[in-house]
């Protein structure tokens, strides 16, 4: 059936409206179905174009779900379908029954990028996987102290110490998991995006119900070898805008000299300040040998399971939390957590980089303490 452009043309207006959303043309961006996906005009997107003049009420509710934008013609998530596929085919193909408890490789590391003023703000649904973690100690007084990132529906991962050692001291035991969360200080998060408020979901409180640091972690040793650790969460977690899981890296993938990652975080590192609300910074990858040059000068021997990144001058290095994660971009959009933040001299200190656990090397060891 030919249908005449203009004719399309207004019943995409009727069918989508004009909406405030203001995704770039081909920035990334999720699917009602939940796949990573691209924001394009719906004329460069067959599979919705052609289901527009559909009078079907389901069909009508995923194509304005699926608009992510209008820049002279209306932008689209463009996914594989033009209607909603059932969650239980999804787990079906690639997910649990194929006994791998990660999310298949299109549904992790991919956010909505919204346009902050302030560049080191991140956008409300930026880094979704983001996690806070909460403690409690003996005479009962609750903190946020560390960070950690959600690698799946279950499982948070953070930084050995925060899990054991010092930090049961000071601190206290983990008690629960923060996800969704944007700025700590208000119990509603909006931001004025292209003017308009945005608000975001209430963040989500999740119980913890086990913690596995990595067993060769020692707390007292300088170098701090295996700072990783698992968290399990009490239930498994709904994905949405605010809470998606982090790609973990293939085993080849690392980041190389040259390459810029992202720290993201509040800040809640043992010297850094806290900031309210979820902030970002590019560092670039240090070179290992010039690395572990200068920490052989405090006596700490770096290994190559640990990565150096940051320690330019004027760059605050403290907007990661002790156990959040060093992301890498991948260019098809998608993010992959490519190492732990672990620890680093003071803050912002020239020429000391931030040290991080080098995800890649623990991929085995991840994978057998993940249970469904
Ligand atoms: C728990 O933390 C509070 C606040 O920092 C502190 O006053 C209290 O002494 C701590 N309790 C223990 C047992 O460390």
């Amino acid at each position: 059936m030919k249908v005449s452009t203009t004719i399309v043309f207004f019943a995409l207006l009727l069918v989508l409206g004009i909406t405030n959303i203001t995704a770039q043309s081909g920035s990334a961006c999720i699917t009602p179905n939940k796949e990573n996906a691209r924001c394009i005009s719906i004329y460069s997107c067959p599979v919705l174009y052609d289901a527009v003049s559909t009078t079907d009420p389901q069909i009508i509710q995923f194509l304005k779900q699926s608009q992510c934008g209008f820049s002279s013609t209306p932008l689209v998530c463009c996914g594989k379908q033009a209607n909603y596929v059932t969650r239980t085919s999804f787990s079906d193909n690639g997910g649990a029954a194929a006994g791998n408890l990660l999310p298949p490789e299109d549904q992790c590391g991919v956010q909505i990028n919204d346009k902050v003023l302030n560049g080191e703000t991140a956008g409300l649904r930026e880094f979704p996987w983001m996690a806070l973690l909460r403690y409690r100690n003996a005479s009962g007084f609750e903190s946020n102290s560390c960070g950690g990132t959600l690698i799946s529906d279950r499982y948070v991962i953070t930084a050995a110490h925060c899990l054991i050692g010092a930090i049961r001291t000071f601190i206290g035991d983990l008690i629960s998991v923060r996800l969704g969360e944007f700025n700590t200080q208000t119990a509603k998060d909006c931001v004025l995006t292209q003017g308009f408020n945005l608000c975001a979901d209430d963040p989500v409180n999740v119980g913890v119900s086990g913690t596995i640091p990595h067993p060769q972690y020692d707390d007292t040793s300088r170098d701090r070898l295996f700072d990783i650790g698992l968290v399990r969460l009490q239930r498994s977690v709904t994905y949405s805008d605010y809470i998606r899981p982090i790609c973990l890296p293939s085993p080849n993938e690392r980041a190389t000299v040259g390459n810029f990652l992202t720290v993201v975080g509040w800040g809640r590192t043992e010297t850094g300040r806290y900031s309210p609300t979820k902030q970002k910074l590019l560092v670039p990858v240090v070179e290992p040998n010039r690395c572990a040059a200068t920490f052989r000068t405090q006596r700490v021997t770096l290994r190559d399971s640990q990565l150096c990144a940051g320690g330019e001058k004027d760059k605050d290095s403290c907007k990661g939390d002790s156990g959040g994660p060093l992301l890498n971009l991948r260019n098809n959009g998608q993010y992959f957590i490519e190492g732990v933040v672990s620890f680093g001299a003071t803050c912002g200190t020239e020429g000391w980089p931030g040290i991080y656990t080098r995800v890649s090397s623990y991929l085995s060891w991840i994978k057998q303490n993940l249970k469904p």
